[in-house]
């Protein structure tokens, strides 16, 4: 489902982003990428979103060469994945349940199935409660499940992650990170890049990707 091949991405300084990565995800694994600032983890799910282009080697997502993606396909393509940050990146004029439709509008999914596909992705992340309020009322944890319901509207094959428990406490860190596995035992293929290794070894089975310096140095399956 993501396949990387000897992928190295430069910016142009001296030295490399990324050098030579090479792994794949089957359909539904769910891996954990870690490593030091600067490693190259938001680097490598920037090359999967098609917000930076792969400089060598070659990425295919989902069946799709993105070394072959031609720039006025790359919105579509981009429909398959669903992405959380760190930063929720709610629109803090709109309410819970419109900044989760949002995808679903842009993509065209007809008037009458968006109010039911919201509710379900809500319903999921435990915040059926909230649709109708503005995410600033709503504590830190809450804001990042809502941002998790929009990243699964659209039922993406893939669910990238950058640091989604970065401004959460452990509690909130752990149920975010369940619901990731909820969405792996359901097929989705998910890739969370974190600093808390706490959770790495947290759930398993899992994969365990280790960037260091660019290179990918570790590459191993956490037992169940
Ligand atoms: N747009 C850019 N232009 C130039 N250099 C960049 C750019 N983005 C990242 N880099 C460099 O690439 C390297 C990898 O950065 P990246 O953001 O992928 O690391 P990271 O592992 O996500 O770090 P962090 O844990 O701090 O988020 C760093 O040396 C960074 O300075
Ligand atoms: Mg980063």
């Amino acid at each position: 489902m993501i396949r990387f091949s000897q992928v190295s991405k430069s910016y142009g300084g001296p030295k490399d982003a990324l050098s030579a990565v090479t792994f794949h995800l089957e359909p539904g694994e769910i891996a954990f990428l870690t490593g030091h600032s600067g490693a190259g983890k938001s680097t490598l799910l920037k090359l999967i979103l098609v917000m930076e282009r792969a400089t060598r080697g070659q990425l295919v997502i989902g069946g799709i060469n993105l070394g072959k993606l031609p720039r006025r396909r790359i919105p579509h393509y981009r429909r398959g994945l669903g992405v959380v940050f760190q930063e929720n990146r709610l629109l803090a004029d709109r309410s819970v349940a419109d900044n989760v439709a949002l995808p679903l509008v842009v993509s065209g999914v007809p008037h009458r199935d968006v109010g039911r596909r919201v509710r379900a992705a809500l319903d999921k992340v435990g915040l059926l409660w909230a649709e109708r309020r503005l995410p600033e009322v709503l504590s830190g944890g809450e804001q990042q499940r809502v941002g998790i319901a929009r990243a699964v509207v659209n039922k993406p094959a893939i669910l990238l992650a950058d640091e989604p428990t970065g401004n959460v406490d452990d509690a909130m860190a752990s149920q975010i990170m369940d619901l990731f596995h909820q969405f792996s035992r359901h097929g989705v293929t998910v890739l969370i890049a974190t600093h808390d290794l706490r959770q790495v070894s947290r759930f398993r089975p899992c994969r365990h990707l280790v960037l260091e310096g660019g290179r990918l140095l570790g590459d191993r399956v956490l037992a169940a």
